[in-house]
């Protein structure tokens, strides 16, 4: 084959050229007796003409139909006045074919390839290498490869060694339940597939290489959402040596170098960092999206002797919070847009939403619009008002539960008012967030808030177990737009200190030693002080081609129930598949 360009790159630079091209005919029009076809391959298309004079091509040039697969020789030239297309690349030129040749043919396809809006998700999911062929599509795949080059540049300029590390391997612990692989050869054992690479990185900074990254394929059996795939891609970073400031000014280099390089955007020399206390305190989230100007504000302190229980009782309520959010002309919203409201923050449990627009302050009690003012003293209606800035034609919801629900449910209304109310300020908001707590206490036992391999900030082991409520963690996340893009940490490197944070999760010490006593022994050989970071490749990529599902940045993705449709995956195997690995399937539960 000759081809000399990419369709999509034949501008008037080859204007008076012959050149050859391939691909696939995007569509035919017939105009007069001139036949037209747009000749589409990963780069664009191209307009090809076949004048009925050239009777050979203009014979051929009738059977085609959309999707087959051509070779066309012939010159190109300037379109008429007129018929310039400006919105394609090589909207000014057109190819006049002296040559047509049809390298194969194609059955009518499933969708057009350029109506994927009227086309399901599914039916593009099982023919997903047409919907690839779409401009768009190959685009997103473009630029993720865009982004992991730079990735893999920045990091070997730096120094770091690109490392790969096991598939079949033994649970590492992120939070997940496992992909479990049976083994044939160890009858009734199995392989987990990692949750992360995060034990072999650390493993690898034992064996002195100081500098370690690799983007590699994670695997988590949870519950999906818009942004989350069972299998997904990180880069995986870890170093030696450093402390959290120097992985965090390494990495806002290379989140930098991406933005500017990718989509051509600066990003500031240095992100903003705010602990988690302060995002919880603020937005209600650990992710905040920076880019909404809205905040929640406390009011507990005001409520704690209202007669009104539903305020009163979580203001009195150690585990409680009252919080308010004010937003700024727009006691416009109607009551059927704060139903809509109240059902949203019911998915977090939020029990309703009390609201007060402010209609007119001179009014007093009279100018405000709520159903709950009447079971608050005028005196703290006041208060609030002047606390919240509130002007005429504003509105303020509130919150009253334990903390995490208002966090939840405030924060998720924050989130959703800031998109339809229009209110962004910015088109990026990057910030680390840090100071993050050492554990969680749920359901009766502590948990880590990352991963149990995170060090704590301490003064002496002796916090780990007098004060593990209020342990801070060497943790950081990376949020953008309201994404956490990132996130890693400092690591415990003493085996004593590793030993107590499995103590406190209730990992005894017969089971410390069977699922991580290789670490534990690791960690009494010289292990130098170490630390690391794990960004999703994905969510990068959906952040960077401005897209909010995570199966459009990924070449093959699984539904939201973790199906392959294309491949029909998961499915059935061969009994006697099942007898060699000594597995028989209950499938009556
Ligand atoms: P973590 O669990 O925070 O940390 O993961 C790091 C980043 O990976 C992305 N991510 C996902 N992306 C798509 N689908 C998923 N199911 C999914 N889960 C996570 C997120 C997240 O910020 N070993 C640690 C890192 C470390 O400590 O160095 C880890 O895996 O963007
Ligand atoms: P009720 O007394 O249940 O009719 O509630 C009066 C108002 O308070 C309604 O606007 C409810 O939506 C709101 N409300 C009820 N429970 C809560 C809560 N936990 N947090 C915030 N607002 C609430």
């Amino acid at each position: 084959m000759k081809r000399v360009a990419y369709c999509g790159d034949v501008t008037d630079h080859f204007l008076g050229q012959s050149i050859t091209v391939v691909g696939w005919a995007h569509r035919r029009r017939d105009h007069g007796g001139v036949i037209f076809i747009d000749l589409r391959d990963r780069e664009g298309l191209l307009q090809i003409v076949i004048h009925p004079d050239n009777t050979a091509a203009f014979s051929v040039g009738e059977k085609i139909r959309n999707e087959f697969v051509l070779q066309v020789t012939g010159k190109v030239q300037a379109r008429l006045e007129g018929t310039v297309n400006e919105k394609l690349k090589t909207g000014k030129v057109e190819l006049v074919a002296d040559l047509v040749d049809i390298l194969n043919s194609a059955d009518p396809v499933p969708f057009r390839i350029d109506e994927h809006q009227a086309v399901s998700e599914e039916v593009r999911l099982k023919y997903r290498y047409l919907d690839l062929r779409r401009h768009e599509m190959s685009q997103r795949l473009k630029t993720r490869a865009h982004i992991t080059r730079v990735m893999r540049d920045f990091l070997n300029a730096e120094g770091f060694i690109d490392v790969e590390t096991p598939f079949l391997t033994k649970s590492t612990p992120e939070g997940a339940r496992d992909y479990l692989v049976p083994s044939r050869v160890h009858t009734g054992e199995f392989f987990a597939l990692p949750q992360s690479p995060q034990l072999f990185k650390q493993l690898l900074m034992m064996s002195g290489m100081d500098r370690y990254y690799q983007i590699v394929k994670c695997f988590r059996d949870e519950d999906l959402r818009a942004d989350r795939q069972p299998e997904f891609t990180q880069l995986d970073i870890e170093m030696s040596f450093i402390d959290e400031n120097d992985i965090q000014t390494l990495m806002e280099s290379m989140v930098r170098r991406l933005f500017k390089e990718v989509i051509q955007v600066d990003l500031p020399e240095q992100f903003l960092r705010m602990t988690y206390k302060e995002a919880m305190w603020r937005y209600g989230s650990d992710k905040p999206d920076m880019r909404i100007p809205l905040e929640l504000v406390e009011v507990g302190d005001l409520m704690r002797d209202v007669d009104f229980k539903v305020f009163s009782g979580p203001a009195n309520d150690p585990n409680g919070r009252v919080a308010a959010m004010k937003v700024s002309g727009a006691a416009d919203l109607s009551r059927k847009d704060i139903e809509d409201y109240t059902q949203l923050v019911a998915i977090y449990g939020a029990k309703g939403l009390a609201y007060i627009k402010v209609n007119d302050l001179e009014k007093g009690v009279e100018g405000l619009q709520s159903p709950i003012v009447k079971f608050i003293p005028q005196k703290i209606v006041d208060e609030i008002l002047r606390r919240l800035s509130a002007q005429n034609g504003d509105i303020i919801f509130f919150g009253a539960d334990n903390h995490n629900i208002v966090n939840d449910a405030l924060g998720a209304l924050r989130s959703r008012l800031g998109y339809d109310r229009k209110l962004l300020i910015s088109d990026w908001a990057v910030l680390w967030i840090v100071d993050f707590p050492m554990f969680e206490f749920s359901e009766g036992r502590w948990n880590s808030l990352h991963h149990p391999f995170t060090a704590p900030v301490l003064t002496s082991l002796d916090e780990l177990t007098t004060s593990p409520a209020e342990l801070i963690s060497r943790g950081y996340d990376l949020v953008i737009n309201g994404y956490e893009v990132g996130g890693g940490s400092i690591r415990i490197h003493q085996t004593a200190m590793q030993q107590k944070v499995f103590e406190l999760l209730g990992i005894g010490e017969k089971e410390a030693q069977a699922k991580f006593g290789f670490l534990l022994e690791a960690l009494k050989f010289g292990c130098p002080p170490h630390g690391g970071i794990a960004f999703g490749v994905d969510r990068l990529t959906m952040l960077l081609t401005n897209t909010a599902s995570i199966r459009d940045v990924i070449a093959f993705p699984k539904t939201q129930t973790a199906q392959c449709l294309l491949m029909d995956a998961p499915s059935l195997v061969d009994k006697k598949q099942l007898q060699e690995l000594g597995i028989r399937v209950n499938t009556s539960q």
